[in-house]
């Protein structure tokens, strides 16, 4: 079987889905590997680093697509490209699936198997095929360092001889795998951080990396979801934890949101009253831009100047740390197509709970419940 690695077109994507070690975990596992001419470039892997790893390189994308069986990628394949994608082949990447529903149904119609790495399921068994951690741990970290370069103060305390400057304090909403990883990284640049979610079984996580947990004040159950998510919260819940927000984020320099609820879009956690309370000076860094935002004054791949305060709604952060975004991925989707392969051929059992999950489209049906439900409504 042939696996095919297709060269990232989707602008501002410099990840690619394989690298010259994932290559040769493939072809252990009995598979012959193509890769397209510069897909790793942006990554900083060579073509000729991929020969070495034993793959061959092809020099486009319909040289590299025609006749392979399973195609990898990053970003999900546009219209163009999916034209190109041979019928009744396996196709993964990442892809939120209930939004891409042209895509969606030109691979149904291809008959082609399609794998959402947004899909797999947040188990023990698949961690390491766990993708939306591995980037979502890459976004938390550069969202940091992004804040502390748009901030005009330190992020640590420093007693010099001209004065002693305070630390910055940080806010952070939402403390997923994003939300924690932005904690562990603005409490080693020195700065005082608290952080908030929804789901109270997080307080020990924040807490255990010397974070303060900002708390809704009887806040029982209210925002645990299905599968560890966050769930829509009631009306009340919005107001009281608006008030708590509003006093905690008007004493914060930088506030690093990342609140996302699966299948809907981003909670609006900062309306614009809450802006106009902060600071001049201070830099609001809105993971959830890609989701609306969990700012009101978000612009979703923009950087916002509101009256001295900075809003930025960048996407892709993980793009911006190719070589390890890429490594972490890589291994992710090696992981998962070792899985649904057993010595170099296709091992599909649909009632394994990875392979199900992950799966959206099966010999012309859409497999997937929320995306098929997203379909008849469209
Ligand atoms: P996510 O990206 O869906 O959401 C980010 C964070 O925003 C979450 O912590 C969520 O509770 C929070 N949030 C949602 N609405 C909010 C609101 N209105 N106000 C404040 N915060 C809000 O979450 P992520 O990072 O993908 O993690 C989801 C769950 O999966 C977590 O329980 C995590 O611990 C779990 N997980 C389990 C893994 C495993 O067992 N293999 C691996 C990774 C994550």
């Amino acid at each position: 079987m042939i696996v095919a690695v297709l060269k990232e077109t989707t602008s501002g994507e410099n990840r690619v889905a394989a690298t010259p070690k994932t290559v040769k975990e493939l072809i252990k596992n009995g598979l012959t590997v193509r890769v397209q001419s510069g897909a790793g470039e942006s990554s900083y892997y060579s073509d000729q680093d991929y020969i070495d790893g034993g793959a061959v390189v092809t020099p486009d994308a319909s040289s590299t697509l025609n006749g392979s069986d399973i195609i990898i990628k990053v970003a999900p394949a546009t219209l163009e490209e999916m034209n190109s994608i041979p019928d009744e082949s396996i196709y993964i990447s990442l892809f939120q699936t209930a939004r891409e529903l042209d895509l969606v149904n030109k691979l149904s119609d291809k008959k082609v198997t399609g794998f959402s790495m947004h899909l797999i399921p947040r188990t023990s068994l698949a961690q390491s095929m766990d993708a939306l951690s591995s980037q979502a741990n890459v976004s938390g970290y550069k969202s940091v360092l992004i804040g502390a370069s748009h901030l005009s103060v330190y992020m640590p305390l420093l007693m010099t001889a001209a004065g002693t400057i305070p630390p910055a304090k940080v806010l952070i909403l939402g403390a997923g795998v994003a939300g924690l990883q932005a904690i562990a990284t603005a409490k080693r640049l020195g700065s005082q951080v608290e952080a908030f979610d929804v789901r109270p079984e997080v307080k020990e996580q924040v807490e255990s990396l010397g974070a303060k947990f900002v708390e809704v004040e009887n806040q029982d159950e209210e925002g645990i979801g299905e599968g560890g998510y966050a769930k829509e919260t009631s009306d009340d819940y919005k107001r009281r934890q608006q008030e708590l927000i509003k006093k905690h984020i008007s004493k914060s320099d930088l506030v690093i949101t990342t609140a996302l609820i699966p299948g809907r879009p981003a909670p609006l956690l900062i309306p614009t009253d809450m802006v106009n309370g902060m600071n001049p000076g201070s830099v609001i860094i809105d993971l959830a831009a890609e989701n609306g935002g969990n700012c009101e004054l978000t612009k979703s791949g923009e950087i916002v100047n509101h009256n001295g305060v900075i809003i930025d709604g960048q996407l892709n952060l993980p793009s911006t740390m190719s070589t390890h975004a890429s490594q972490l991925y890589a291994k992710n989707i090696s992981t998962f197509v070792t899985y649904i392969v057993n010595e170099g051929q296709l091992n599909l059992d649909l009632e394994d709970e990875i392979i199900s999950g992950a799966m959206f489209t099966h010999k012309g049906e859409i497999t997937n419940k929320a995306t098929r439900e997203a379909a008849s409504n469209s």
